[in-house]
Order: C-alpha cells, then structure tokens, then sequence
C-alpha cells in the first residue's frame, strides 16, 4: 500500500481526518509505504521555493506525530528516490499528450491558479510522475481522496501500456477510498491553507479555541433564545465528527434553544484540544530533538531505494535499456 501528501506546510484537521488516521491505521494490516511528495510540490510551486525544506520538516513532524511508526511502515522523501524521476521519464515516452490534457484535474487547477503560469512540461506531466510513483513500489492499494481518482485511472491505463507494450511488470493498482465525511473550515467553505480556514493538527489550545470562536454558526440565531439549526452550523459538524458520544445532545438543545453558541463552542474548543493532546506532545517531543526527523527519513529512504531500483532495473531491461 502507498500513499503521498504535498508538503504545502503545516498537516490540517482536514489532513488527519481525510487521510492520515485512515494511514495510521493501516499499518499494521498492510506493508505501508507513505511519502512526502516535494517533487509534485514544485509543479506548482516552482517560482518560489524558498520555504521548500521546512515545509517538508514540519510535514515529516506531523506525519510522525500523528501516529506513523516507522517500525511499522516506510516514510520518506520523493525527491531522496531518484528512481521516481527515471521511471516518470520512461513512462512519458509511452503516455499520450491527450490522455494527460483530459484529466479533469489538470484544467481545473489552471483555472483556480490563474494567477500562475502552470502552461508547464512538468504541470502537465504531474500524473505520470504519481504513475511512477505508484508503480515503482508495484503498490496494489492506493489510499487517496475523491479528487485523486482521475489520477488512478491514469496510473492504471499507463500500467496496463507498459504491460502491453513490452512485458508484465507492473500489477495494476486499485484506489482505497476514505469514507469520511469533508470538514469544512471555520469560514464553512473546504478547509484549505490556501483560504486560510484551517485548524492544524499542532494548533497550541489558545490557538484552537480562537478559532473555534471565529467558527461560522447559524446566520439565523442571534440570540440565545432563538431556537438553532446546527445543520447549517460549522461548529456542529466539528460536533459530527469530534464529539461523536455528545453530539446528539448538542443537536436537542440548540434547536431547543438550552445552549448557547458561546458555551457550546467552549465545549467544542474544549474536546479539540483534547483530541490532538497525544499529537501536540508527540510533537513537542520531535521538535526537541529535530535529528529525529533526518534519522527518519534516511531509514525510510533506504528501505524504499532498495524496492525502488529492483523495480526500475526490471522496467529498464523490459524496455530494452538493459
Ligand atoms: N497527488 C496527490 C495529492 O495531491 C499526492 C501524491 C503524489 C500521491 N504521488 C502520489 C498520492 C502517489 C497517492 C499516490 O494528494
Ligand atoms: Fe452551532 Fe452550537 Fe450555536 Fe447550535 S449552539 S448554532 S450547534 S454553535
């Protein structure tokens, strides 16, 4: 199994409810593989990557802290694999311009990102390095979220290309779907860092319980008196997923009008910080004592190199290369 995040900076609530405890616990069902996706970052980041190496830092700390044991699974850096960047090359040799231009995905970043010019070689080739990056470990199971499916497909189409073109290397991967339900920022829209509505996962209590605050509730109750509808309120989804035993009780009273925002966002406040105690220490821990993180990666970059280049020679010598 494998799996990767872009190191766009500090993990969110939406990271670990939509992925990484979904990671955490499968590691001890599978052989797992997660990595830090630096050389997909720079597709889009490429102009300025000044802040590069310590984004990938805290994303190692975060990772590490939310519960990936590397006694149990692989975690490492895209960029420390060189064989990524090698088999990506080989694969493009193979894969259609058009299969590329039609992934829905490539499109609709270029229109959300206008301010960038994402007309690159590399932008567009963006699926076929996530191909090498799946295919050079040969996973079977690719965790990932809705919007990632076109990226699997692609993966699947290049595999079976490659597989028929010269011999069967490559099995064809299946995605594992999270089944979770999308945390909405404390804006309400999806939590993004790039609108600025995230909780991240190291958020200190004075941090959380700010935001908690500053979370939209139901435009229609302005007083404590007006009965609530926390359906439409973001504080309550938190509840939803949070504050599983206590939700039903925070639905009967708001829309009873026997709690107000106020305190039922203290509550809220309250079980967050409750709920990341265990990451906030672990990673209190790392940052103590940060070579932990180097020890990490390189461990996780041995154990991956090593599957890495067998699966590149094969593919080399399949291509006629070797
Ligand atoms: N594209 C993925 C994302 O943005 C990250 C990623 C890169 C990935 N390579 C991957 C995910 C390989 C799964 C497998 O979320
Ligand atoms: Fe939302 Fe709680 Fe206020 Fe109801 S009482 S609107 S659930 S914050």
């Amino acid at each position: 199994m494998l799996s990767g995040i872009q190191p766009t900076g500090k993990l969110h609530l939406g990271n670990l409810i939509g992925a990484l405890e979904n990671w955490v616990g499968m590691q001890d069902k599978y052989e797992c593989f997660f990595f830090i996706a630096d050389l997909h970052a720079l597709t889009t980041l490429y102009d300025d990557t000044s802040g590069f190496k310590s984004n990938v830092r805290e994303v190692a700390a975060d990772l590490i802290a939310s519960g990936l044991d590397t006694d149990r699974c692989t975690v490492f850096l895209q960029s420390d694999i060189p064989e990524h960047s090698e088999l990506h090359l080989m694969l493009s040799m193979i894969t259609p311009v058009p299969w590329l231009e039609r992934v829905p995905t490539y499109k609709s970043k270029i229109d959300e990102l206008k301010e960038k010019d994402l007309g690159t070689y590399g932008f567009l080739g963006y699926p076929v390095l996530q191909a090498a990056d799946i295919l050079i470990y040969k996973a079977d199971m690719v965790p990932v979220g809705q919007d990632q499916l076109p990226h699997l497909e692609l993966t699947r189409e290049i595999a079976r290309r490659f597989n028929f073109l010269y011999r069967e290397i490559f099995p064809v991967p299946k995605e594992v779907m999270t089944e979770v339900p999308v945390l909405p920022g404390i804006d309400g829209r999806k939590m993004s860092k790039s609108y600025g509505n995230t909780i991240a996962i190291t958020d200190t209590p004075e941090v959380i319980q700010k935001k908690v605050k500053d979370m939209v509730t139901d435009p229609a109750r302005v007083k404590k008196s007006d009965k609530g509808h926390p359906e439409v309120c973001v504080a309550y989804a938190y509840h939803r997923i949070f504050n599983k035993g206590g939700v039903d009780e925070v639905s009967k009273k708001c829309r009873a009008a026997e709690i107000g925002c106020v305190e039922c966002k203290k509550n809220l406040a309250k079980i967050l910080t409750e709920y990341l105690a265990p990451i906030r220490s672990r990673r209190d821990g790392l940052d103590r004592n940060p070579s932990r993180i180097d020890e990490v990666l390189s461990r996780g970059a041995d154990r991956a190199r090593k599957i890495a280049s067998e699966t590149l020679n094969e593919a080399k010598s399949a291509m006629g290369l070797k």
